[in-house]
């Protein structure tokens, strides 16, 4: 969920929309808003996207106010209905809250609250807190005292932002896991999941810690922990501006995303490569002395992020010699993984505030293992919580199908693979240096390729009516074939599956039929040959049994000419790197044929960007 804060001079209800505009991406079910004014306490909400209750407030405006506080919800408990919206008020519309998160023994405070005569109207774990907060603050203190001895209270995972009619220039906040960043602008003050809802009104952030509660008001902004013990704060410079996070002409924030990836690929290189394509990754503060200790590598993550992960597995192993595991973070800690000193653990998230991801590094600390995160967003949790940091520099990335922060997470991959195998010796200066110029090649490639995908899109459009497309792949190309098929399922509504071509025969084949799409992803000829020849048979099999075939693969390779009904082709790059060329076919066509059939591709149903939630 995205949640705005706001106290200071312009109307709050405007500041809070916009704000809420660009957290949209966080989640789309419903959206609302509170204002304080004239002594009193308004709020609207509405189900469904933000216009709903933009249109609302054009009907019926808010008093005028100038402190307020607003939410888009990606529902957890109750369905996205207009009673479950936030801001969720207690029953004399004295207090309003927002919150991103899960409370996990809202069951029981529910009980208690109906028990000393409160009436609950929502199916949300949220409204406990409205009234828990007006109980509280009635009992004496402020609105900040109320919030820290509440939040002592809440079990679970939460960020929470509140405002309270008797203290009408105040807005009060608290975080546990979910993240909450402080805008300071003049004489105007922002709370906010993510810096991109004030960037409009100032680059001046500060980043809230665990368990803390802050308090912004005209005297400015006080944080406390949740015991009242007062917190040091750290004031920074947001280093993007708004027109990074604006669609910049084209239609949608995943066409841009798309298009922006050749400077995503070579922004994440910078600074990281010498003239000489020598690698300096002086960010990842494990000394290498532990980094030579390592025996085990293990890679976290989720969704797009996951699949850069299992990529990551190919070049770690292969360059460095280490073991290399890639796991689902949602599985890991629960199947008590075998982790200690010498592990080092890989977190790779976009957000860096996934949940299962956060929760997955946390267990692997508790182990003992080191992490690694890689990471787009700066000062995230995951990062704050991670042993060491290795940024991917997509910029904001705003459509929920990831497509930038996927390429700049391979890259960062391949980065610390390859610095592995430097600190450990098992990989010689130059044959880094040789891999380090392919990679900065990869910008260029990667522009190419975009310049090439009238014929793809063309292609999807002629695809929209089917209703099953497979994707397949071998090595580098399984996982290319996995994220073909998540990028359709996401946007396209589709079913789409991907495949170890070598798997298909092992019962996916008996899916083929006339006419059944199947994109193959067909490594390099040069190189591991025996890779290419074998998927080559791949082809002929599936094409046998009348599958309509889409060939993804390199430039100048005669031998898959026969066996395509579609032919992509992509640079020629040596295989391990081919997914950073051979993906991005996959999101254009993904993208377009989403669009055929008339789907929203930025904000595709059911699904949200961020997931702060386990
Ligand atoms: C959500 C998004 C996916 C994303 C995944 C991991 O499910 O919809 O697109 O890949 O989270 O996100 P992260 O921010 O951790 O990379």
């Amino acid at each position: 969920c995205g949640i705005v804060g706001y106290v200071g001079t312009q109307s709050a209800q405007d500041v809070v929309v916009a704000g809420l505009k660009r957290l949209e991406y966080r989640g789309y079910d419903s959206a609302g808003v509170a204002v304080l004014a004239d002594g009193g306490l308004a709020a609207a909400k509405k189900a469904g996207k933000l216009v709903n209750l933009e249109k609302e407030l054009g009907d019926r405006p808010l008093p005028a106010g100038r402190t307020g506080i607003g939410h888009t919800r990606w529902a957890t408990h109750g369905a996205p209905t207009d009673v479950n919206a936030h801001p969720h008020l207690d029953n004399a519309g004295r207090v309003a809250v927002v919150h991103n998160g899960i409370i996990e023994n809202f069951a029981a405070l529910r009980r208690e609250l109906t028990g000393r005569g409160h009436a609950l109207e929502s199916e949300t774990d949220t409204e406990v807190v409205g009234h828990l907060l007006a109980e509280a603050f009635s009992a004496g203190g402020d609105l900040a005292d109320a919030m820290r001895e509440v939040c002592r209270r809440l079990e679970g995972a939460f960020t929470l932002v509140a405002v309270h009619a008797d203290q009408p220039d105040v807005v009060v906040g608290a975080r546990r896991n979910s993240p909450l960043v402080v805008g300071v602008g003049q004489d105007e003050w922002f709370l906010a999941s993510d810096v991109a809802a004030f960037i409009a009104h100032t680059r001046s952030a500060i980043e809230l810690g665990q368990d803390q509660v802050v308090e912004l008001s005209p005297e400015g902004v006080t944080v406390t922990g949740f015991d009242g013990e007062p917190a040091d704060v750290r004031e920074y410079h947001v280093d993007w501006d708004a027109s990074a996070a604006e669609k910049g002409g084209y239609a949608s924030f995943m066409l841009k995303e798309i298009a922006d990836q050749p400077q995503a690929v070579a922004d994440t290189l910078l600074g990281r490569v010498d003239g000489e394509g020598a690698l300096h990754l002086d960010e990842v503060r494990i000394p290498d002395v532990e980094l030579r200790e390592v025996d085990k590598v293990v890679i976290v993550a989720c969704g797009t992020a996951f699949h850069a992960g299992m990529i990551a597995k190919y070049a770690i192993e292969h360059w460095t010699r280490l073991p290399c595991e890639t796991e689902l973070a949602s599985e890991f800690r629960y199947r008590d993984p075998i982790l200690d000193q010498r592990t080092l653990v890989v977190a790779i998230s976009q957000s860096g505030e996934t949940m299962d991801t956060l929760m997955a590094l946390r267990h692997a600390r508790e182990q003992g293992a080191k992490v690694l995160a890689i990471c787009n967003t700066n000062g995230s949790t995951i990062p704050r919580e991670s042993d060491a940091v290795l940024y991917t520099h997509a910029g904001p990335e705003v459509a929920v199908a990831s497509t930038k922060a996927f390429l700049t997470q391979l890259v960062a991959c391949y980065l610390v693979a390859l610095y592995l195998g430097q600190v450990r010796g098992t990989k010689w200066g130059d044959e880094i240096r040789t891999v380090v110029r392919q990679l900065s090649a990869i910008s260029a490639e990667v522009e190419s390729v975009l310049s090439t995908m009238e014929p793809v899109r063309e292609l999807a459009r002629s695809l929209a009516h089917h209703d099953t497309v497979l994707f397949v792949g071998r090595h580098v190309g399984y996982p290319v074939a996995l994220e073909g098929a998540l990028k359709l399922k996401e946007l396209a509504y589709m079913h789409a599956e991907g495949f170890a071509a070598g798997e298909l025969k092992h019962g996916p084949i008996a899916l083929i039929e006339e006419g059944l799409p199947v994109v193959v992803i067909v490594p390099s000829p040069r190189g591991r040959s025996v890779l290419h020849d074998k998927i080559v048979s791949n082809i002929q099999e599936i094409r046998a049994r009348g599958a309509l075939t889409i060939v993804v693969a390199e430039e100048g390779d005669d031998a898959v000419l026969p066996y395509a009904d579609h032919l992509i082709t992509v640079p020629a790059t040596p295989t391990l790197l081919q997914p950073l060329v051979a993906t991005v076919p996959l999101q254009v066509f993904a993208c377009e044929l989403a669009t055929a059939r008339g789907n929203e591709v930025d904000q595709p149903r059911n699904l949200a960007k961020s997931v702060t939630v386990e």
